[in-house]
């Protein structure tokens, strides 16, 4: 199954799970990455506080809210399109205000407020406790803006409301930033230095979610592995830190054991892993533990040593195979996937063959594959032309999309005839006789209902398959 992002097939309005009377309504959309999903999450919580509940027809919302991607420039554009939209529906209720979250709202700032006449309200990423405070300004006739970045939020203190939810999935942030600075990536000024969240907070929303039904979880950030909790503060200061806070360190693949064993009955998939700080500790801790699942998102961007240079990424493609081989010696089941960019500056077609032969060598479950744009402010865009013509990023993309079919085909047929766990999601889009779920590989699975029902762990028996979903019947319950 291989996936191209695009922006604008993600936004999704959002409803909360409980109504009050005599509320007022919220549309909240979401753009993006996972994150920004589970940001929303945070935004409603801290919104019901203040009498908020969510619609999902925008026509009757008295605040709407878009949390913003600024990945690629084809996302801001996605919002910009969606903000007329925004216009019209204002035309017909006045009344209505408009608030920009996330990444755009960091890197465009007060801009937002001057280019966007319809914009009343500008909120960064870690500015979201302050929007009953912005609203209140908004209220009295004022534009309000906060888009402070911080050494130390991470919502660690709020219980989200989840949003659109099946009952059965949920995200936990446990990092927020990036350190990395991968020159062509805008998340570092978008999202700020990287914090980590206190281990005890993490654990008490899982069980909390537990408690509620909940049955696969997902530990989120930028880059999962890097997460490191010493008592609070940038990760980067950690060298500062006291000799106790460094004895008493919880580094991910800890944190990872720890949510494993406080709740063995549920599943822990996270993302993402940066190839950089993914440790063996981790994959051993995967391997100890049945509840954590067997897939690793791994993005690599280039398979060409000069290119991951050019990028900032640091290691080479010697060093990623290494790694790949690690992990299919200590996890033989486990599932690997990638992000590829195609065109970055100075992209050679021998740059670019070898990153085809990398995908012939490591042959990923699946894959988020996207052509390189400039972004404002990036080390790329300052110091680097762009030099390679849309065409020809678009046909290495195309190439590699290509690619990557063949291989999701060949790991899908891997299963064919093989008993596998699926932990059942929802019902099928194409079939209201069939369940659908994933795998621990997390590949879709579909198979008539039977006695079955959502948030079942099933032995599901693999009898066909498309390219990208395997096809099968439930045999009996597992014993998750
Ligand atoms: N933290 C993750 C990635 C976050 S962004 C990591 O460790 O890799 C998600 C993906 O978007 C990236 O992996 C990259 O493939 C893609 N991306 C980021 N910036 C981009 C840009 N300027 N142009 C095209 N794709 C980009
Ligand atoms: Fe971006 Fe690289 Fe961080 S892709 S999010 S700077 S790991």
């Amino acid at each position: 199954m291989e996936k191209t992002i695009d922006e604008s097939k993600q936004g999704e309005s959002l409803v909360l799970e409980q109504k009050k009377e005599n509320s007022r309504k919220l549309f909240i959309e979401s753009y993006g990455c996972s994150m920004n999903f589970s940001d929303s999450e945070i935004v409603a919580s801290i919104l019901s506080n203040q009498g908020y509940n969510t619609t999902q027809k925008l026509e009757d919302a008295d605040l709407v809210l878009v949390n913003t991607c600024s990945i690629r420039d084809k996302a801001e554009q996605t919002i910009r399109k969606r903000l007329e939209k925004y216009n019209a529906v204002k035309r017909i209720n006045p009344r209505m205000k408009v608030g920009v979250l996330g990444c755009m709202a960091e890197r465009l700032k007060s801009k937002f407020l001057e280019e966007e006449k319809i914009v009343d309200l500008v909120v960064g990423p870690d500015a979201y406790k302050d929007l009953p405070n912005l609203l209140a300004e908004v209220e009295d006739g004022r534009e309000a803006i906060n888009v402070i970045l911080s050494k130390d939020e991470t919502y660690g203190d709020i219980s989200p409301v989840r949003l659109n939810s099946n009952g059965v999935t949920a995200f936990v942030s446990i990092t927020r930033g990036c350190d990395n600075m991968c020159t062509f990536c805008v998340v570092p000024f978008t999202r700020g230095r990287e914090r980590s969240r206190e281990p005890q907070s993490i654990i008490e929303e899982i069980n909390d979610l537990w408690n509620r039904g909940f049955k696969e979880i997902t530990l989120l950030g930028q880059n999962v592995d890097s997460y490191l909790w010493y008592g609070g503060g940038l990760k980067k200061d950690f060298e500062k830190a006291s000799d106790l806070e460094k004895a008493t360190a919880v580094n991910f693949a800890q944190l990872l054991d720890l949510c494993a064993k406080t709740q063995p009955g549920m599943r822990i998939r996270f993302s993402t892993s940066n190839p950089q700080d993914l440790t063996l500790d981790v994959v051993e801790t995967m391997a100890k533990h049945k509840n954590i699942c067997n897939h690793i998102h791994l993005p690599v961007q280039s398979g060409s040593n000069r290119i991951l240079k050019a990028m900032n990424r640091l290691h080479t493609r010697e060093e990623y195979f290494d790694l790949i081989d690690n992990i299919r010696r200590i996890l033989p089941e486990c599932a690997i996937s990638q992000d590829l960019i195609t065109g970055f500056p100075t992209e050679t077609e021998q740059d670019h063959q070898d990153t085809l032969s990398l995908m012939e060598h490591v042959k990923y479950n699946f894959g988020y594959m996207f052509y390189y744009s400039e972004r404002p402010g990036t080390l790329a865009e300052r110091k680097l032309e762009d030099d390679i013509p849309l065409e020809v990023k678009k046909k290495r993309l195309d190439d590699i999309v290509q690619l990557q079919r063949k291989h999701s085909e060949i790991r899908t047929r891997e299963y064919l005839n093989r008993e596998v766990e699926v932990l059942i999601e929802k019902e099928s889009k194409k079939s209201e006789l069939q369940w659908s779920g994933r795998t621990s590989q997390n590949m879709v699975a579909v198979f008539p209902k039977g006695n079955f029902k959502i948030g079942d762990f099933v032995t599901v028996k693999v009898t066909d398959c498309t390219s990208a979903t395997l096809i099968g019947e439930g045999l009996h319950l597992s014993n998750m």
